[in-house]
C-alpha cells in the first residue's frame, strides 16, 4: 500500500490541501492518505509526502492541478519533478533547527496515540510516575523553562505554588488562546502533535495534584479543536484521562483579552472576559476560586521533553536565564515563513535575514514587529539583538510568544503606531481607565501627528499617555501598547513628521 502525507494543518489546507487530496483520490490508486501537521516550511504548503525506500519524499507547494503531473512522473517512487524537495528532514530549514517541541509535528499521524507513542510519546509521563511529587517539580525548575506564553515566569516556581497551596480541587489550564498578530506555533503544534500537550498536561496535573484540565482554544482554531479532542478521546481510551486526571476543550470566542490568564479563567467559568486585580494569583485562587496552574501550549508541550530526556538537557542549550528552544514564528512580508525552532541566543537579523530569507516582496526589511501586536518594532541596526528575554527588554522590546512580523520600505510607521491604539482600543476590556479611554485618545492624537497638526506638541502628548497607561494599567494589553507605540516613534522619527517625510522622498 502506498502512503502519503498531505497536511491537515489549517495553512496547509487554506493553500489547497484538501483539493490536493480530492484530487489524490480521484486517480482511482489505492492510497493510505494520512493527514499530517505541517513541517513548518510554510511556502511549500502544501507539503506532500510519500514514503519510498529512501524514506519520505516532499513535493510542494502542491496544488491539485499537479498532482496528474506528479503522478506520471512517479510520485509514488519519489520520482523527479520541478516540486520535488527531496527528504523533508534534510531541508536546511528543517536540518538548522534543534526541535525538541517541534520534533514529531509534521512526521506523526496527529490523530494515532499509537504513532505516537511509536516516536517516543509518554516517556516523559512514564519517568515523572516513577518520581516523587517534590522531585518532579525540582526537575522543572533544574530546566530552566519559563512561560511562553509572554511573560518568561519561571514554570517550575509557579507550580510550586499551587502543589504548596491546600485546597481539596485544583486545575491546570492551558492557555491556548494565541491571539498574537503573527504567530501560530500553538495552533501548529495542536494540530500536528496533540498528544504531546495532553501528555504535558497530566505531567502538569501529577506534579500539583490537579484532578481536571481545560484547554482554551479560540473558535477561529476549529482544526486544533477537532485534533485535541480526538487526541482526549484517545488519550481516555488508553487509560491516560479519566481516573486520576481528566480534561476537556473549551472553545472561547477569540477575544484577544481572553488570552490573559485571569480574563480567561472568567471566560470559562461562563462570565464576561474580563481581566481580574492581583492578588489572588491563580496560582492561590484561580479558576472556581481553586489553585490553578495556568500555561502556555509550549511551555506545557516542553515539559515531557524535559522528563524524558533530563533536564539538564534542555538546560544545556539557550542563553543566560533564557534557558532551553524558542519555536519561532516567521510572518509578514517574509520570503521564507513559518515555524523554526532554535536555541535562544539565535540573533534577530540570522531569524529574519538567513532563515526567513528578507522580504517576500523583494524590497529592503525595513522594520520587524517582536511579540505580537504589543511588541515594539525593530529597525535593521538593532538586528544584531540576541533572542532571550533579558536582551530584548533592554533593547526596549519583548519576545512574548515568538512572533516575529516583517514589514519592507513601504511600511507606514505612523499609521502601524496608530494602529497600536486602535487594536488597545477594540480589545480593551474596559475594567481600567488608562487603557479602556488612553487608547481612544492616542488614536485621536495620533491622527493629528498624521494629519501634520503641531506634531512636536502631540508627540509630547503621545509619550506621556504612553507613561499613563504603561504605569496605570491593570494588565499588559493597556501596558505594553506603548511598545509598538513608542518603538516607532524613537526608530522611525521622520514618519511622524510629515515634513520630514517629503524631505527625505526628494
Ligand atoms: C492581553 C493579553 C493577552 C494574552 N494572550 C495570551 C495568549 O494568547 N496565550 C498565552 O499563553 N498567554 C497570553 N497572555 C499571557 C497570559 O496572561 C499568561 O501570562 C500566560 O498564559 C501564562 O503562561 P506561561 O507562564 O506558560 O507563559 C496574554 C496576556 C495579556 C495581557
Ligand atoms: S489594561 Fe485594558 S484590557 Fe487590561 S484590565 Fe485594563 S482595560 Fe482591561
Amino acid at each position: 500500500m502506498i502512503t502519503v502525507y498531505v497536511p491537515g494543518d489549517a495553512v496547509a489546507v487554506a493553500c489547497g490541501a484538501d483539493e490536493v487530496v480530492a484530487a489524490l483520490l480521484a486517480t482511482g490508486i489505492e492510497l493510505t492518505i494520512i493527514r499530517n501537521g505541517s513541517r513548518g516550511m510554510h511556502w511549500l504548503e502544501p507539503l506532500v509526502e510519500v514514503t519510498t525506500s529512501e524514506g519520505r519524499i516532499g513535493y510542494g507547494p502542491v496544488s491539485a492541478g499537479d498532482v496528474a503531473g506528479l503522478v506520471a512522473a512517479g510520485l509514488f517512487e519519489g520520482g523527479e519533478h520541478p516540486l520535488r524537495i527531496g527528504r523533508p528532514e534534510q531541508h536546511p530549514f528543517i536540518a538548522s533547527q534543534q526541535r525538541m517541541t517541534f520534533a514529531r509535528c509534521g512526521i506523526v499521524d496527529p490523530a494515532s496515540m499509537d504513532d505516537y507513542i511509536a516516536h517516543g510519546g509518554g516517556f516523559g509521563l512514564e519517568r515523572a510516575r516513577a518520581l516523587e511529587p517534590t522531585q518532579r517539580i525540582d526537575l522543572v525548575k533544574a530546566s530552566g523553562l519559563r512561560g511562553r506564553g509572554g511573560a518568561g515566569f519561571p514554570t517550575g516556581i509557579k507550580w510550586d505554588t499551587v502543589a504548596l497551596a491546600d485546597s481539596p480541587r485544583k486545575y491546570i489550564v492551558c492557555n491556548a488562546d494565541e491571539g498574537d498578530s503573527g504567530t501560530f506555533a500553538d495552533r501548529m503544534i495542536m494540530e500536528g502533535d496533540p498528544f504531546e500537550l495532553v501528555e504535558g498536561m497530566i505531567i502538569a496535573a501529577l506534579c500539583v495534584g490537579a484532578d481536571y484540565g481545560y484547554v482554551y482554544i479560540r473558535s477561529e482554531y476549529p482544526h486544533a479543536i477537532r485534533a485535541m479532542e480526538i487526541a482526549i478521546e484517545g488519550a481516555r481510551r488508553r487509560g491516560w484521562l479519566g481516573s486520576e486526571f481528566d480534561m476537556e476543550v473549551r472553545v472561547g470566542a477569540g477575544a484577544y483579552v481572553c488570552g490573559e490568564e485571569t480574563a480567561l479563567l472568567e471566560s470559562i467559568e461562563g462570565k464576561r472576559g474580563q481581566v481580574r486585580a492581583k492578588p489572588p494569583l491563580p496560582a492561590h485562587k484561580g479558576l472556581f476560586g481553586m489553585p490553578t496552574v495556568i500555561n502556555n501550549v509550549l511551555s506545557l508541550t516542553a515539559v515531557p521533553h524535559i522528563f524524558a530526556d533530563g533536564p539538564e538537557v534542555y538546560a544545556a542549550v539557550g542563553l543566560g536565564r533564557s534557558r532551553g528552544t524558542m519555536p519561532v514564528q516567521l510572518a509578514g512580508n517574509c520570503r521564507h515563513p513559518g515555524l523554526y525552532e532554535t536555541p535562544f541566543g539565535i540573533t534577530l537579523g540570522e531569524l529574519v535575514n538567513d532563515i526567513g530569507g528578507g522580504t517576500a516582496s523583494g524590497r529592503p526589511v525595513y522594520a520587524v514587529q517582536v511579540g505580537g501586536p504589543l511588541g515594539a518594532y525593530f529597525p535593521p541596526k538593532l538586528f544584531d539583538t540576541p533572542f532571550d528575554y533579558e536582551a530584548f527588554t533592554k533593547a526596549g522590546g519583548l519576545i512574548g510568544h515568538g512572533g516575529i512580523t516583517v514589514f519592507d520600505d513601504t511600511v507606514d510607521m505612523a499609521g502601524m503606531a496608530r494602529f497600536a491604539f486602535e487594536f488597545c482600543a477594540a480589545e480593551s476590556c474596559g475594567k481600567c481607565t488608562p487603557c479602556r479611554i488612553g487608547a481612544t485618545r492616542g488614536v485621536e492624537t495620533m491622527d493629528k501627528i498624521i494629519a501634520g497638526d503641531r506634531p512636536e506638541a502631540n508627540l509630547e502628548l503621545i509619550a506621556d499617555l504612553a507613561e499613563t497607561m504603561k504605569f496605570g494599567s491593570l494588565c499588559a494589553l493597556g501596558g505594553f501598547t506603548p511598545y509598538p507605540v513608542m518603538s516607532a516613534i524613537t526608530h522611525f522619527p521622520e514618519h511622524f513628521n510629515r515634513r520630514a517625510l517629503a524631505l527625505a522622498a526628494e
